[in-house]
């Protein structure tokens, strides 16, 4: 048995903050657990990701974007998600295939079928058992994150948490959690609304894998209800005494 466990959320909802705090209870609790982010969680998809993102590639074409995406994703899955999971790990991935049907599908307004299409090419049709979505308005997200952010030029503390900054292995994201202001995060409003209203559409169609939580709630009682909702599938992973080595 494995588990493959996926975050999404709008820009700010705390995707990144819940994955390593649900990563630190489960390797703490002695599970063979690997914590990774899209795009990127290898060399490879890293680099994609400095393309992807950068500010400056205001030229990008929208195919360019999402097929840019879609290769990073092909490298994590091919790499270590699959693996992993073959090995009866579990799996955190910090965004996956329905920021593409969010953003790309429903925030740019490109075909869905196409978009079905292109991931199952890049995923083999990997699918993730549950996915976590943390729920909170565009406008709220992203105002959590321009706050945050002057409070960090101001040099004042972040404030809510200190996360683990030396995450045991086996971890591929070892990163501070940053407050990155991206290509993307730096669309319109409108545009991070439709991605937000896309999320809702995207539940409603799949209700049994998704599982939603206020995104405004205190950082440490909503990953105690994360941790509270998993636990029915984490009973049947094996213990780190038989764990999967680090692909
Ligand atoms: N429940 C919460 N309540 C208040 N602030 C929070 C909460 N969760 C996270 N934050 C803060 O909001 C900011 C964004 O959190 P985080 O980076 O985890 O979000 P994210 O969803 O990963 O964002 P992105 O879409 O940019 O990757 C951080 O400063 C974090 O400390
Ligand atoms: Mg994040």
């Amino acid at each position: 048995m494995s588990l493959f466990v996926t975050f999404e959320g709008p820009e700010g909802s705390g995707k990144s903050t819940q994955a390593r705090l649900l990563y630190s209870y489960l390797h703490a609790r002695g599970y063979p657990v690997v914590l990774v982010r899209e795009p990127g969680g290898t060399r490879i998809g890293d680099l994609i990701r400095r393309i992807v993102l950068d500010l400056q590639h205001t030229e990008m074409a929208d195919t360019t974007e999402m097929l840019l995406f879609s290769a990073a994703r092909a490298q994590l899955v091919n790499q270590v998600i699959r693996p992993y999971l073959d090995q009866g790990g579990i799996v955190l991935c910090d965004r996956y295939a329905d920021s593409t049907y969010a953003y790309q599908g429903y925030g740019l307004g490109r075909d869905m079928n196409e978009l079905r299409t292109i991931t199952a090419i890049a995923t083999g049709g990997l699918l993730p058992d549950i996915t976590i979505y943390l729920d909170l308005t565009a406008d709220e997200g992203l105002e959590r994150k321009r706050r945050k952010r002057q409070e960090q030029e101001q040099g004042r503390p972040s404030g809510a948490l200190s996360l683990p900054s030396d995450l045991p292995r086996p971890h591929t994201d070892t990163r501070p959690v940053s407050l990155e202001w991206n290509r993307l995060d730096a669309r319109e409003v409108a545009y991070h609304r439709r991605v937000a209203e896309g999320y809702g559409k995207l539940i409603a169609q799949e209700p049994e894998r998704w599982r939603s939580f206020d995104a405004r709630l205190p950082i440490e009682a909503l990953a105690g209800r994360i941790a509270h909702a998993l636990e029915p599938w984490i009973e049947h992973i094996q213990m780190i005494a038989s764990a999967p080595e680090q692909p």
